[in-house]
């Protein structure tokens, strides 16, 4: 063999070689990307969810905001929750009005509002719904594109006057400006003059909200029985999916939902104690139920999913006494045990005096037993209840107009509000 042969075979035998190694890498670069892919898209889904796969995608899609935000708060940037709000504010939507309704904005007692009135003409007056949008006390808007959608939409279904209410958001405010916020411009609203100015039935006001937006509802309708200075009693209050304690965060739909998309365990937890303080030390002693302390043990009894839930929710759960907390949590964030954060810490007194209430509560959300306690609760204190518990529904599904299941819930809440309020 000629030596220019030889050196012929070498170099083919080495571009081979390349060949194979470069495949190599390739492969392992496709195998990583699989892992990565599967990781982030891998949710055990539950087989009566109507649209897996958008609910897949939209979990990817969110871990990943979530995980960005995580890894810019590890190296001391910004908050999780001003990143993801920075995430989010391209889905905001200036107040344009459409060929059926004046959409405006304007402040009720320095508080921000937008404002939905029909335009068609009416010879009565409007029934009107002062709506709370959700987002864990830190995030949303009324201008988001689905809150003003949904907003618009009321308007236009029921004939009625909405107002929705941008209160201020953690981590720079907490409790209880956000409750404080929305309490101001409720009472606001709901004075003669203004109502006239609206052309609003004083009798046909109802207050509605989802998420935190139900917390916070729930908690300023409580607020308003015992308020001397307001004269106008609410006609109805609708709860979509609300928070309503912080006691016990192991309730079976807490364990049940841990890992469910769109709102985890922990970042309900993260709400939560972010509606407090900053201070990650409530968030640790909620996360694993540690921070009622011994001499408020009082409040359990409230929230006592064990004799509260309706059997079939409770399952094989075993309802275990929690253990209790340092006394100073309590001591610096007295918040997380006040009625006003915590609606279901009212006692029954109070809650006779609540007008008729619509509560949605889902299958899959951590938040499903906060409403079907506050259900039993109130049902057991005479109120009217009309309670809408969505089988296949998920925390978020009263917004995501994306799944279909959306529009039936949609559908669902105009028509109980079209016959009740
Ligand atoms: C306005 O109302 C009409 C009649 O109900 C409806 O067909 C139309 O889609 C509405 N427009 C918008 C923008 O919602
Ligand atoms: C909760 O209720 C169960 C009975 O349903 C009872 O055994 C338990 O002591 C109660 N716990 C609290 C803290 O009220």
């Amino acid at each position: 063999m000629s030596v220019l042969k030889l050196s012929q075979q070498l170099c083919i035998q080495k571009k081979e070689k390349q060949i194979y190694y470069s495949m190599g890498r390739k492969s392992l670069y496709l195998l990583i990307l699989g892992v990565l892919v599967a990781y982030y898209a891998y949710t055990p889904l539950p087989h009566n969810l109507e649209e897996p796969w958008k609910m897949m995608w939209l979990n990817t899609y969110l871990k990943t905001f979530s995980h960005l935000a995580t890894f810019v708060e590890l190296l001391g940037l910004n908050h999780y929750m001003d990143t993801l709000r920075y995430f989010m504010s391209p889905n905001e939507t200036p107040p344009t009005s459409d060929e059926n309704v004046t959409v405006t904005e304007t402040t009720f007692n320095d508080i921000p509002v937008r404002v939905y009135v029909p335009k068609r003409k009416s010879e009565a007056l409007r029934r009107s719904v002062f709506y709370i949008h959700g987002g864990g006390w830190c995030l949303g808007s009324a201008a988001l594109f689905e809150c003003d959608l949904q907003s618009r939409q009321t308007a236009d279904r029921l004939d009625a006057v909405v107002i929705s209410v941008n209160y201020r958001l953690a981590p720079m405010y907490h409790f209880p400006v956000q409750f404080e916020d929305v309490y101001n411009a409720l009472r606001w609203f709901l004075r003669k003059n203004i109502l006239e100015k609206y052309g609003v039935n004083p009798e046909r006001i109802g207050v509605s909200g989802d998420s935190a937006g139900g917390n916070l509802a729930a908690a300023v309708v409580q607020q308003l029985l015992d308020d001397q200075d307001v004269k106008i009693k609410l006609k109805i209050q609708s709860l979509i999916y609300p928070a309503l304690q912080t006691s016990d965060v192991d309730t079976p739909s807490y364990q049940e939902n841990s890992h469910f998309p769109i709102l985890p365990k922990s970042l309900m937890v993260r709400f939560w104690s972010e509606y407090f303080t900053t201070d990650r030390s409530l968030e640790k002693a909620m996360y694993s139920n540690q921070h009622i302390p011994l001499e408020s043990s009082h409040v359990l009894k409230l929230v006592n999913w064990s004799s509260l839930l309706p059997e079939r929710f409770k399952k094989g759960y075993v309802y275990k006494n929690p253990a209790y907390g340092s006394s100073e949590l309590a001591r610096k964030y007295p918040g997380f045990l006040d009625v006003r954060a915590a609606p279901l810490l009212a006692d029954d007194n109070k809650l006779r005096g609540l007008p008729p209430t619509y509560v949605i509560t889902c299958q899959y959300d951590v938040l499903r037993d906060d409403g079907l306690m506050y259900v039993t609760r109130l049902q057991n204190a005479g109120v009217q209840v009309t309670h809408n518990h969505i089988e296949d529904g998920f925390h978020g599904v009263f917004s995501l107009r994306t799944f279909e299941i959306s529009h039936r819930v949609m559908d669902q809440y105009i028509s109980w509000l079209s016959e009740n309020l």
